[in-house]
């Protein structure tokens, strides 16, 4: 059997969207196990070019069947959009998209709250997507999370009436506008009706796919530094982003995991705040024009910093990558030089990323090394040997310093801009 798990391998938004949706062929499922529509992935392809932020990005394929794990944690409004949407387009997700309902749901005073806590950090605030995702997995924590298998009975409203009654106290005191439960009782019956037809315990499809030797997708959200334990808290995400959390979030074994697809960006962008050792502030500089990005939940502008092959190198330690997918290495035609971070020091001593605090690695030094750029447009290349010398030296340095090799590289945004090496 095959489970391969497609992770990030920097702070979000490497391409994750697009490798799953290339990788889906093969696979009868892919599956969403972490954090929840805080993430976006932008695919394009045939059927038209998608940000998508619950259902995994391999749906597109058409012998594939979706699942969103019970680690997941759902905005019931942002996944009936995206069904809505993608049966629109001709995906046609019905019967072959199934959720678990383990998942938690986001409910509304998890957004107001998430708002609320990132008002009053003020300065130090994490710049949150505003989802709701802090407070939502708090909650689930805490056993006060509400998830859909509460519908089946009357629990939802006595648990709902509970978390209103706790969370407009804390609302109030912050000085927001209190909820009312039966027009929030009334909406969320309404997404469940609209969820149900989706809703399956996913366990014995799982188990049976596992056993039936079955091919496996699994697509983490975020990147591996905006895991809530190995990420620059606290400037992460509430989930854990590496490969274990699909065990927990979709209830494969850890052992099934044999394949690690570090999805991994050419240089580096990060969205919200925290430390971003490589970051370039010459906002005028033809460099910071290229590497610009918007971002595709919030539609804020990613930061961005040149590759940190520390942090690449950290990712593959973490969780056992198998293979790296080179995304965007197009973006770095026309630069005369490319510059790479090949490690840090602090006082004068090399240390590791996992040796420094996120405060330790705002003021790391990186040691940085040149390489010569190429001026050739490489979106057309269909092979390694198609690429600019100069290019292929720097997909070899990435796995020199990784030790993991550049199975495919990403030369475009649509589906077939990859090279397979
Ligand atoms: P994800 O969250 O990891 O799925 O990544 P996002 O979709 O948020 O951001 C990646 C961005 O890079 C999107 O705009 C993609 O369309 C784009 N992209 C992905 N791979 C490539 C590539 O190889 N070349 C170019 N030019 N764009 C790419
Ligand atoms: P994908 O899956 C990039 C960042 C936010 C913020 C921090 C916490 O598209 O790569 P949250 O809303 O999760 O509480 O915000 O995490 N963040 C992401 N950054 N890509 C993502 O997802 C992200 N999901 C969360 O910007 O800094
Ligand atoms: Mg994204």
């Amino acid at each position: 059997m095959t489970v391969i798990a497609v992770i990030g391998s920097q702070w979000g938004d490497e391409g994750k969207g697009k490798a799953v949706d290339f990788l889906a062929e093969r696979a009868d499922y892919v599956a969403r196990f972490n954090g929840g529509n805080n993430a976006g992935h932008t695919v394009i392809n045939q059927f038209g070019a998608f940000k998508i932020h619950l259902v995994p990005s391999g749906i597109f394929a058409k012998n594939t069947t979706g699942l969103i794990g019970g680690g997941v944690v759902i905005d019931p409004t942002v996944l009936i959009e995206e069904i809505e949407m993608l049966n629109k387009a001709g995906v046609g997700v019905d019967g072959r998209l199934w959720v678990s309902p383990r998942a938690h749901i986001i409910m509304p005073y998890h957004k107001i709250l998430d708002g609320l806590y990132e008002e009053a950090k003020g300065a130090g605030a994490t710049g949150t997507t505003r989802r709701g995702i802090g407070p939502v997995f708090a909650d689930k924590v805490s056993y006060n999370g509400i998830r859909w298998t509460d519908f089946a009975s009357d629990r939802f409203e006595q648990r709902l009436e509970v978390q209103l009654t706790l969370k407009n106290k804390i609302i109030a005191a912050l000085g927001g506008e209190a909820l009312k439960r039966e027009q929030v009782r009334d909406e969320y019956r309404g997404y469940y009706e609209k969820v149900k037809p989706y809703l399956k315990e996913l366990f014995s499809l799982v188990q049976d796919g596992l056993k039936a030797n079955k091919t496996f997708l699994l697509e983490q959200a975020m990147g591996s530094f905006l895991d809530t334990d190995w990420g620059t808290y606290p400037f992460v995400t509430a989930s854990t982003t590496i490969p274990s959390a699909a065990s927990a979030g979709l209830g494969i074994p850890p052992k099934y995991i044999q394949n690690v697809i570090g999805v991994t960006k050419a240089y580096t962008t990060r969205v919200g705040g925290g430390p971003l050792p490589t970051e370039i502030y010459d906002y005028d500089s033809d460099v910071y024009k290229k590497f610009g990005e918007v971002a595709a939940t919030t539609g804020r502008i990613r930061r961005v910093g040149w590759l940190d092959l520390e942090i690449v190198k950290t990712a593959a330690q973490l969780s056992g990558m198998t293979e790296i997918c080179l995304t965007k290495l197009d973006v770095l035609s026309g630069l005369k030089e490319i510059q790479v971070c090949t490690g840090y020091k602090l006082n004068g001593e090399t240390v590791r990323y996992a040796d420094v605090d996120a405060y330790g690695l705002d003021q790391v030094e990186c040691v940085y090394e040149t390489f010569p750029g190429w001026s050739e447009d490489i979106s057309k290349a269909k092979s390694f040997e198609d690429l600019p010398i100069n290019a292929q030296k720097y997909v070899k340095m990435i796995e020199d310093a990784a030790g993991v090799s550049v199975k495919w590289i990403g030369v475009g945004p649509a589906r077939e801009e990859t090279i397979r090496r």
